[in-house]
């Protein structure tokens, strides 16, 4: 399937204060494409992949899955934040069971273990079956996130920053991961990283977001390198020197053009007051409150 953002606006706030986050996004991805979007913090990533996700709709323009505008979250298209928690009482097992009941309603006991032990599998995680979020590392936890994304056979993976958090040898053991379910499975993927190695590493396709407000997409760098890849030698190949240096000097340049223009700029603070205020020392306590027959 393929996924395109259609001249896409979006900002947040009142008419008299809005910050305009993005601005006249274009971007196609094509079937079985593996795009990385890259970019600072802050610049409007994650609000770029909720609009891919249908968890949030543009001010301007149309977001279309395989040329049908898409309002909301939809089978199709498998999430997967950085921040998109399981469920702390669940086990593994349970947390994609869960998911995948909602996905896959009439499947038997026998072959709905099935199907998740399948993807358990996938991301080598039968040892964090039967434990609970809060018994696994890090880069188990977003194993079970990803089996978990995977389990719903989604035909597009929209994955915001899902390795960001994770030391670097897990880091890549995911990533080879991912391109292997991947390549196997045929998706397409839509991935935000902060990490040059990693684009260069996994994508077809890395495209650099400017700094907000209205940040836009700029031209797209094209990898040009035969697959698999092998993370070993890439160091070794010209190709990736060259895409590397490219691409860091590429964003360093945003970064200073963002500092120059920041200087220039003139901000207004946004007027915030709270709605009940009511001093400390003048504060009911909630416990009794709450505590009091009513
Ligand atoms: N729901 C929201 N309401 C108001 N402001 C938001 C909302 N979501 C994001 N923003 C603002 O949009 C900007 C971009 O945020 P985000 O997309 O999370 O950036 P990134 O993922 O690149 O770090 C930030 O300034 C953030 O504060
Ligand atoms: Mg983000």
């Amino acid at each position: 399937m393929s996924i395109e953002l259609d001249n896409v606006s979006i900002g947040f706030g009142p008419p008299s204060n809005r910050y305009e986050v993005l601005k006249d996004i274009n971007l196609s991805v094509k079937e079985n494409e593996f795009v990385s979007i890259i970019g600072f913090s802050g610049s409007g990533k994650s609000t770029l992949m909720s609009l891919f996700a249908g968890l949030n709709s543009p001010d301007k323009g149309e977001v279309k899955l395989n040329g049908k505008v898409i309002k909301e979250p939809g089978p199709h298209l498998g999430i997967m934040f950085q921040n998109y928690s399981l469920l702390p009482w669940l086990t593994t097992f349970e947390n994609i069971a869960l998911a995948t009941k909602q996905v896959f309603p009439k499947y038997s006991k026998a072959e709905l273990t099935e199907h998740v032990e399948k993807y358990i599998k996938m991301v080598h995680l039968m040892s964090g079956r039967d434990r609970k979020p809060h018994e696994l590392s890090g880069g188990m936890r977003q194993r079970a996130s990803l089996a978990r994304t995977l389990s719903l056979q989604p035909e597009v993976l929209i994955l915001d920053e899902p390795l960001s958090a994770l030391d670097a040898l897990t880091r890549g053991d995911l990533q080879e991961e991912i391109l292997n379910i991947w390549e196997a499975e045929k998706k397409t993927v839509v991935m935000v990283t902060n990490d040059v190695d990693e684009a260069v590493l996994m994508s077809d396709r890395i495209v650099p977001l400017t700094m907000g407000p209205e940040a836009t997409l700029t031209e797209p760098f094209v990898v040009n390198m035969e697959r698999p890849r092998d993370r070993h030698k890439l160091n070794d190949h010209p190709e990736y020197q060259r895409l590397k240096t490219e691409i860091t000097t590429y964003l360093m340049n945003l970064n200073k053009e963002a500092k120059a223009l920041k200087s220039d700029r003139k901000y207004t603070m946004p007027s915030v007051e709270p709605k009940n205020f009511t001093p400390i020392s003048g504060r009911p306590s909630l416990r009794n409150k709450s505590s009091q027959p009513s």
